[in-house]
Protein backbone atom coordinates (compact mmCIF):
# COMPACT_ATOMS: atom_id res chain seq x y z
CA UNK A 1 0.00 0.00 0.00
CA UNK A 2 1.35 3.47 -1.01
CA UNK A 3 0.38 6.07 0.60
CA UNK A 4 1.54 8.98 -1.42
CA UNK A 5 -0.98 6.88 -4.03
CA UNK A 6 -3.47 7.36 -2.10
CA UNK A 7 -2.63 10.99 -1.57
CA UNK A 8 -2.07 11.79 -4.93
CA UNK A 9 -5.67 10.77 -6.16
CA UNK A 10 -7.16 12.42 -3.13
CA UNK A 11 -9.12 15.67 -3.11
CA UNK A 12 -10.54 15.53 0.65
CA UNK A 13 -9.53 17.76 2.83
CA UNK A 14 -10.66 16.11 5.59
CA UNK A 15 -8.91 12.66 5.27
CA UNK A 16 -5.49 14.10 3.69
CA UNK A 17 -4.00 14.61 6.91
CA UNK A 18 -4.41 11.02 9.15
CA UNK A 19 -3.88 8.38 6.76
CA UNK A 20 -1.76 5.32 8.84
CA UNK A 21 -1.22 2.38 7.08
CA UNK A 22 -0.99 -1.04 8.81
CA UNK A 23 0.95 -3.77 7.48
CA UNK A 24 -1.49 -6.50 9.25
CA UNK A 25 -4.30 -6.23 12.42
CA UNK A 26 -6.89 -8.18 13.80
CA UNK A 27 -9.64 -5.32 12.42
CA UNK A 28 -9.20 -1.81 11.46
CA UNK A 29 -12.67 -1.07 13.36
CA UNK A 30 -10.46 -2.48 16.53
CA UNK A 31 -7.95 -0.49 15.76
CA UNK A 32 -10.33 2.67 15.12
CA UNK A 33 -11.59 2.15 18.25
CA UNK A 34 -8.52 1.81 20.35
CA UNK A 35 -7.08 5.16 18.74
CA UNK A 36 -10.29 7.13 18.48
CA UNK A 37 -8.61 9.91 20.67
CA UNK A 38 -7.13 10.85 17.38
CA UNK A 39 -8.73 13.84 15.13
CA UNK A 40 -11.93 13.61 13.16
CA UNK A 41 -10.87 12.17 9.51
CA UNK A 42 -8.29 9.78 10.84
CA UNK A 43 -8.39 6.67 8.76
CA UNK A 44 -6.87 3.13 9.55
CA UNK A 45 -5.86 1.44 6.53
CA UNK A 46 -4.03 -2.05 6.78
CA UNK A 47 -2.85 -4.70 3.96
CA UNK A 48 -5.18 -7.69 5.52
CA UNK A 49 -6.89 -8.55 8.84
CA UNK A 50 -6.14 -11.35 10.74
CA UNK A 51 -9.68 -11.02 12.52
CA UNK A 52 -12.00 -8.87 10.40
CA UNK A 53 -15.52 -8.48 11.16
CA UNK A 54 -18.99 -8.09 9.30
CA UNK A 55 -22.30 -7.10 10.49
CA UNK A 56 -24.45 -9.77 12.91
CA UNK A 57 -20.54 -10.98 14.13
CA UNK A 58 -20.06 -12.88 10.60
CA UNK A 59 -16.11 -12.88 9.30
CA UNK A 60 -14.59 -10.83 6.76
CA UNK A 61 -12.30 -12.66 4.86
CA UNK A 62 -9.32 -10.26 4.45
CA UNK A 63 -6.09 -12.09 2.68
CA UNK A 64 -3.15 -9.91 2.67
CA UNK A 65 -3.40 -7.79 -0.24
CA UNK A 66 -6.43 -8.82 -2.38
CA UNK A 67 -9.02 -6.07 -0.55
CA UNK A 68 -9.21 -2.60 0.79
CA UNK A 69 -9.91 -2.95 4.87
CA UNK A 70 -10.23 0.40 5.93
CA UNK A 71 -12.13 2.49 9.03
CA UNK A 72 -12.96 5.80 9.16
CA UNK A 73 -12.99 7.68 12.67
CA UNK A 74 -15.43 10.73 12.23
CA UNK A 75 -16.83 12.75 14.91
CA UNK A 76 -20.46 14.41 14.10
CA UNK A 77 -22.10 16.50 16.41
CA UNK A 78 -25.81 15.15 15.85
CA UNK A 79 -28.23 12.98 17.53
CA UNK A 80 -27.95 9.46 18.45
CA UNK A 81 -30.85 8.01 16.27
CA UNK A 82 -29.21 10.02 13.50
CA UNK A 83 -26.10 7.65 13.63
CA UNK A 84 -27.15 4.80 11.34
CA UNK A 85 -27.60 7.20 8.86
CA UNK A 86 -23.84 7.84 8.50
CA UNK A 87 -23.66 3.32 7.76
CA UNK A 88 -26.59 4.34 4.77
CA UNK A 89 -24.01 7.50 3.84
CA UNK A 90 -20.73 5.12 4.00
CA UNK A 91 -22.80 2.85 1.36
CA UNK A 92 -24.04 5.89 -1.00
CA UNK A 93 -20.22 6.78 -0.91
CA UNK A 94 -18.74 3.29 -1.80
CA UNK A 95 -21.38 2.93 -4.96
CA UNK A 96 -20.49 6.01 -6.12
CA UNK A 97 -17.03 5.77 -5.98
CA UNK A 98 -17.51 2.09 -8.01
CA UNK A 99 -19.43 3.73 -10.15
CA UNK A 100 -17.02 6.41 -11.06
CA UNK A 101 -14.47 3.76 -11.16
CA UNK A 102 -16.27 2.11 -13.94
CA UNK A 103 -17.75 -0.89 -12.37
CA UNK A 104 -21.15 -1.28 -14.49
CA UNK A 105 -24.44 -1.23 -12.23
CA UNK A 106 -23.67 -1.04 -8.91
CA UNK A 107 -26.01 -1.33 -6.09
CA UNK A 108 -26.76 -0.65 -2.51
CA UNK A 109 -28.99 -3.57 -0.99
CA UNK A 110 -30.30 -1.74 2.22
CA UNK A 111 -28.90 -1.20 4.36
CA UNK A 112 -25.19 -1.12 2.81
CA UNK A 113 -24.04 -3.98 1.07
CA UNK A 114 -22.70 -2.67 -2.43
CA UNK A 115 -23.91 -4.98 -5.21
CA UNK A 116 -23.10 -5.18 -8.76
CA UNK A 117 -23.73 -8.26 -10.73
CA UNK A 118 -26.14 -9.52 -8.48
CA UNK A 119 -23.33 -10.20 -5.70
CA UNK A 120 -21.39 -8.32 -2.85
CA UNK A 121 -18.69 -6.41 -3.48
CA UNK A 122 -18.54 -4.70 -0.30
CA UNK A 123 -19.69 -4.22 3.09
CA UNK A 124 -19.93 -1.54 6.12
CA UNK A 125 -19.32 -1.98 9.60
CA UNK A 126 -20.22 0.77 11.48
CA UNK A 127 -19.16 1.46 15.44
CA UNK A 128 -19.84 3.90 18.46
CA UNK A 129 -16.59 4.36 20.08
CA UNK A 130 -18.19 6.95 22.69
CA UNK A 131 -20.71 9.98 22.36
CA UNK A 132 -20.75 11.43 19.10
CA UNK A 133 -17.23 9.35 17.88
CA UNK A 134 -18.15 6.96 15.39
CA UNK A 135 -15.61 4.19 13.11
CA UNK A 136 -16.80 3.57 9.62
CA UNK A 137 -15.35 0.18 8.63
CA UNK A 138 -15.06 -0.33 4.78
CA UNK A 139 -14.60 -3.82 3.18
CA UNK A 140 -13.94 -3.88 -0.58
CA UNK A 141 -13.31 -6.96 -2.56
CA UNK A 142 -10.88 -6.15 -4.63
CA UNK A 143 -8.21 -8.81 -6.57
CA UNK A 144 -10.28 -11.69 -5.20
CA UNK A 145 -10.20 -14.84 -8.12
CA UNK A 146 -12.25 -16.69 -6.50
CA UNK A 147 -14.50 -17.09 -3.18
CA UNK A 148 -15.03 -20.58 -0.52
CA UNK A 149 -17.98 -22.36 -2.13
CA UNK A 150 -20.21 -21.19 0.88
CA UNK A 151 -20.03 -17.89 -0.21
CA UNK A 152 -19.30 -18.13 -4.27
CA UNK A 153 -22.45 -17.43 -5.18
CA UNK A 154 -22.86 -14.07 -3.03
CA UNK A 155 -19.44 -12.23 -3.38
CA UNK A 156 -17.54 -10.76 -6.14
CA UNK A 157 -14.48 -8.66 -6.65
CA UNK A 158 -13.73 -5.91 -8.90
CA UNK A 159 -11.14 -7.83 -10.62
CA UNK A 160 -13.93 -10.28 -11.60
CA UNK A 161 -16.37 -7.70 -12.24
CA UNK A 162 -14.61 -5.74 -14.73
CA UNK A 163 -12.08 -8.73 -15.55
CA UNK A 164 -9.03 -6.30 -15.32
CA UNK A 165 -6.74 -5.95 -12.27
CA UNK A 166 -7.52 -2.60 -10.08
CA UNK A 167 -4.79 -0.74 -8.17
CA UNK A 168 -6.93 -0.10 -4.70
CA UNK A 169 -5.05 3.35 -3.68
CA UNK A 170 -7.49 4.82 -6.24
CA UNK A 171 -10.34 3.52 -5.02
CA UNK A 172 -9.60 4.26 -1.40
CA UNK A 173 -8.89 8.05 -2.61
CA UNK A 174 -12.19 7.86 -4.60
CA UNK A 175 -14.25 6.05 -1.48
CA UNK A 176 -12.76 9.08 0.62
CA UNK A 177 -13.77 11.64 -1.83
CA UNK A 178 -17.09 10.86 -2.07
CA UNK A 179 -17.37 10.23 1.46
CA UNK A 180 -16.51 13.78 2.18
CA UNK A 181 -19.09 15.30 -0.20
CA UNK A 182 -21.81 13.24 1.19
CA UNK A 183 -20.73 13.83 4.86
CA UNK A 184 -20.66 17.36 4.29
CA UNK A 185 -24.12 17.42 2.38
CA UNK A 186 -25.39 14.97 5.93
CA UNK A 187 -23.86 17.76 8.51
CA UNK A 188 -25.61 20.78 6.55
CA UNK A 189 -29.11 18.50 5.69
CA UNK A 190 -29.18 15.82 7.86
CA UNK A 191 -30.15 12.24 5.86
CA UNK A 192 -32.14 14.33 3.77
CA UNK A 193 -29.79 16.15 1.90
CA UNK A 194 -28.54 12.43 0.52
CA UNK A 195 -32.07 10.54 0.88
CA UNK A 196 -32.86 10.91 -3.06
CA UNK A 197 -29.59 9.85 -4.24
CA UNK A 198 -29.68 6.95 -2.14
CA UNK A 199 -32.75 5.77 -2.73
CA UNK A 200 -31.95 5.88 -6.73
CA UNK A 201 -29.53 3.72 -6.06
CA UNK A 202 -30.89 1.23 -4.07
CA UNK A 203 -31.75 -2.17 -5.40
CA UNK A 204 -33.89 -3.34 -3.16
CA UNK A 205 -36.47 -0.27 -3.32
CA UNK A 206 -39.48 -1.95 -5.43
CA UNK A 207 -38.75 -5.62 -4.51
CA UNK A 208 -40.30 -7.95 -2.94
CA UNK A 209 -37.83 -8.99 0.14
CA UNK A 210 -37.78 -11.36 3.25
CA UNK A 211 -37.72 -9.79 6.22
CA UNK A 212 -35.26 -11.66 8.60
CA UNK A 213 -35.15 -10.09 12.48
CA UNK A 214 -33.55 -12.10 15.49
CA UNK A 215 -37.43 -12.45 16.53
CA UNK A 216 -39.50 -12.95 13.23
CA UNK A 217 -39.02 -13.80 9.37
CA UNK A 218 -41.74 -12.64 7.04
CA UNK A 219 -41.63 -11.76 3.16
CA UNK A 220 -42.95 -8.00 2.36
CA UNK A 221 -42.68 -5.37 -0.56
CA UNK A 222 -39.64 -2.61 -0.50
CA UNK A 223 -41.50 0.62 -0.76
CA UNK A 224 -39.22 3.33 -0.28
CA UNK A 225 -36.48 4.92 2.39
CA UNK A 226 -37.77 6.47 4.96
CA UNK A 227 -36.84 10.33 6.26
CA UNK A 228 -33.87 8.59 8.39
CA UNK A 229 -32.93 5.72 6.26
CA UNK A 230 -35.26 2.96 7.08
CA UNK A 231 -36.39 0.75 4.46
CA UNK A 232 -40.44 1.59 3.95
CA UNK A 233 -41.97 -2.07 3.52
CA UNK A 234 -45.45 -2.68 2.61
CA UNK A 235 -47.02 -5.99 5.05
CA UNK A 236 -50.29 -7.43 4.56
CA UNK A 237 -51.50 -4.22 3.11
CA UNK A 238 -50.02 -1.72 6.05
CA UNK A 239 -46.75 0.62 5.39
CA UNK A 240 -44.44 0.14 7.89
CA UNK A 241 -40.64 0.89 8.47
CA UNK A 242 -37.76 -0.93 9.78
CA UNK A 243 -34.30 0.26 10.91
CA UNK A 244 -31.36 -1.28 10.23
CA UNK A 245 -29.64 -3.05 13.18
CA UNK A 246 -30.12 -6.42 13.49
CA UNK A 247 -32.69 -6.95 10.23
CA UNK A 248 -31.36 -9.01 7.27
CA UNK A 249 -33.16 -8.77 3.79
CA UNK A 250 -32.81 -11.04 1.06
CA UNK A 251 -34.60 -11.39 -2.34
CA UNK A 252 -37.11 -13.37 -2.62
CA UNK A 253 -35.09 -15.62 -4.82
CA UNK A 254 -32.13 -15.34 -3.42
CA UNK A 255 -29.12 -12.81 -2.08
CA UNK A 256 -30.43 -9.87 -3.91
C1 LIG B 1 -20.58 -6.56 6.34
O1 LIG B 1 -21.01 -6.46 5.20
O2 LIG B 1 -20.96 -7.48 7.06
C2 LIG B 1 -19.61 -5.54 6.87
C3 LIG B 1 -18.20 -5.84 6.48
C4 LIG B 1 -17.24 -4.79 6.99
C5 LIG B 1 -15.79 -5.16 6.76
C6 LIG B 1 -14.85 -4.05 7.10
S1 LIG B 1 -13.18 -4.38 6.58
C7 LIG B 1 -12.62 -3.01 7.49
C8 LIG B 1 -13.38 -3.00 8.79
N1 LIG B 1 -12.74 -3.88 9.75
C9 LIG B 1 -13.50 -4.93 10.07
O3 LIG B 1 -13.17 -5.83 10.87
N2 LIG B 1 -14.66 -4.86 9.42
C10 LIG B 1 -14.74 -3.69 8.57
Amino acid sequence: MDIGKIQKNLKSKLFSENLLIYNSVESTNKTAKENSHLPEGTVFIANAQTAGRGRMQREWRSEENSGIYMSILIKPQIEAENIPCLTLLAGLAVCSALTKAGIPDVGIKWPNDIVADGKKVSGILSELSGTNTVVIGIGINVSNKSFPDEISDKATSLALLSNKPFEREPIIAMVLDEFEGYYNLFLKDGFSGIKDEYEKNCITVGKACRIITPKDEYDAEATGIGENGELEILRNGQVEKIASGEVSVRGILGYI
